[in-house]
């Protein structure tokens, strides 16, 4: 019985263990965010060119209401947006863009 009960803890605690990094690349994404895009895109907005900016509907509006497709535009960059290869790791552009869109689809409001 008590070996029963070892296991089932050890599972609760992988199961708990394997959320973790979810929370940590949006963690990540928003620091990354901070330091390479909140000078164009402070809170969601585009200062650069003001319709494209990162609220959902915008997002939505251009195609852009994905992470593979947010991925790619970090990525390779687009007209005046620099890209971001080989100044952010792959891992680092994953997470700024599972933050972009997990902001954008609560508005952008903390
Ligand atoms: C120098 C200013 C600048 C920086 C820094 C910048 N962007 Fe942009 N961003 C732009 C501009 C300009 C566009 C519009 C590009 C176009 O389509 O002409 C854009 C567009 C976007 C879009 C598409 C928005 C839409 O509605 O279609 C996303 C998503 C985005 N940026 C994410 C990011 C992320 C994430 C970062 C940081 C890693 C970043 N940007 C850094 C200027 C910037």
């Amino acid at each position: 019985m008590s070996v029963l009960m070892a296991c089932l803890a050890s599972l609760t605690a992988i199961a708990l263990f394997s959320q973790s990094p979810a929370f940590a690349d949006i963690e990540q994404g928003a620091a990354i965010f901070k330091t390479n895009c909140a000078s164009c895109h402070a809170g969601g907005r585009n200062l650069v060119k003001a319709e494209k900016n990162l609220k959902l509907a915008s997002l939505e509006k251009y195609g852009m209401n994905s992470v593979e497709a947010i991925i790619a535009q970090v990525t390779n960059g687009k007209n005046a947006m620099p890209a971001f290869r080989g100044r952010l790791k792959p891992a680092q552009i994953e997470s700024v863009a599972e933050y972009v869109l997990a902001q954008a689809q609560k508005d952008w409001k903390k």
